[in-house]
Order: structure tokens, then sequence, then C-alpha cells
């Protein structure tokens, strides 16, 4: 595992973009795995940025989202597919067509998991995007998530829950659950990239990098990768 610490988000940001921004240059036909969360916002801000300034394409890049909340439609604002429109995708030459995410207002969300992981068995990630959780979740899989978990139905922790209520008018409008890829659809990718910043994500990182491989801190696993790159501001790797 690679740790790179940066000075802060703007820094950390631009590294980030700067090795997916390589991979796409390098294979134009890349499959990227993307995440959502304030952690990647300015990762993709800087790859929109070189879109636009460099005109790096991304017709052909095709992308498989970690995870969306049950009971959102693609259209509604909290979603995580409308996330990735407004944030990324409307903003870059990407193909909507070969984008894809877990649906989160699906009928049957057993049968909408089996879907995703079908697809992901066709998709192997060139690079895995991830955030970190305070409780050291990946993707939405929660302390205790075996390490062997394809996608699956998630209830979100209370921990997580209060996490993301800073993006909703109140607490009892965030989704109690959410589909999202299991371990073992992360570890599949070929590399992956990590951002995380911020002192509360600090006990995480620590865990993660120093820590024992355990369940009970999903990104722990990471350690198991031989191509991970971990890039974390200053505070969030303050315990290191
Ligand atoms: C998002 C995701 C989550 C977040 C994590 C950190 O698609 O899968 O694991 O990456 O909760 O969220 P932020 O970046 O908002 O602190």
């Amino acid at each position: 595992m690679k740790v790179i610490v940066t000075e802060n988000y703007q820094e950390m940001s631009q590294k980030a973009a700067e090795i997916i921004i390589g991979i796409v240059k390098n294979n134009p036909n890349a499959i990227l795995g993307l995440a959502t969360g304030s952690s990647p916002i300015g990762t993709y801000q800087n790859m929109i940025k070189d879109h636009k300034e460099n005109g790096t394409s991304y017709k052909s890049v095709k992308t498989v989202n970690l995870d969306e909340y049950v009971g959102l439609t693609a259209d509604h604002d909290q979603s995580y597919a409308y996330f990735m429109r407004t944030n990324l995708f409307d903003s870059i030459d990407i193909d909507l067509a070969n984008t894809n995410l877990p649906c989160g207002s699906a009928p049957d969300a057993k049968a909408e998991c089996d879907r995703y992981n079908a697809l992901l068995a066709t998709m192997q990630q060139d690079v895995q995007v991830l955030g970190l959780g305070s409780n050291g979740h990946i993707g939405f899989n929660e302390p205790g998530t075996p390490l062997d978990s394809v996608t699956h139905l998630v209830d979100l922790t209370e921990n997580t829950i209060k996490d993301n209520s800073r993006l909703f008018a109140s607490i009892d409008e965030v989704p109690r659950q959410a589909l999202s890829m299991g371990i073992k659809n992360i570890m599949q990718a070929k590399s992956i990239v990590m951002v995380v910043s911020g002192k509360n994500k600090a006990q995480a990182v620590k865990g993660m990098v120093q820590g024992e491989i355990t369940t009970e801190l999903p990104a722990s696993v990471l350690q198991l990768h031989p191509f991970v790159t971990v890039i974390c501001d200053k505070d969030a790797a303050s315990l290191l």
C-alpha cells in the first residue's frame, strides 16, 4: 500500500486526478470504478478541468460506481446517479450509456444485485476510486461485512447515517439502506486509488494502513491488494 500525504484537499485531489487521467490517456477504453461523497469531488473537478484544457477524452471510457441509496430514483437530487452526472459526467464527453450504477429504485433488490454482479464480472476496473468511511467502510461495506462479499443490500449503520446526514435537509431523510459493491468486487480492480481528508478519518486511516486485517475495519483488507495508492491530506494522516 503506497501512502501519499498531501498538504491539503486540493493537492490530494490533483494527485488522484493525475493518476486517473494517466490511466485514461494510456487506455482510451479504460474502465473506471467511481465513488461518490465529498472526498472525490475535487478529483472529478480536476478531471473536468483537464478535459476542457487538454482534451482528455472519455468517449470510450466505461464506468461502474460503488453504490446507490435504496429508494431513490436516478433523478432524485440525493441519488448517487444524480451526483455522478452533476459532479462529473455532464462536464466530460462520456457516453451516459457507458456509465453504470446499481439502481436504487429497482423493485427487486436481490435481482438488481445479481444484475450488477453479472455486469462487474465483465468489467474489471482498471482503477477503482474509493473514499473511506470514518468507521473504516469502503463502498457501503460496513464493519462486519465478509471479505468475499459481492454486491448486496446494506443496512446503513447509525454512524454512516449520521455522517451522511450533512448532505440532507434532516437526518430523517437519509435512506436507511443502500446497494453496494462487495469487498470482493472492489478487490478485483487492477489498481485502487483512495482519497481521504480530514481529522475525523485519521483513526480509520491508521487502522487501514497499520492495523491488523479485520472485517471490523473493512478498508484494512486493502493491505492485501498489490496496487493501492492512498492519497490523504495531513489531517487524515495525523495518526500515522
Ligand atoms: C461513496 C462511498 C462511501 C464514501 C465514504 C466517505 O460512493 O462508497 O464509502 O466514500 O462514506 O464519504 P465522504 O467522502 O463523503 O467522506
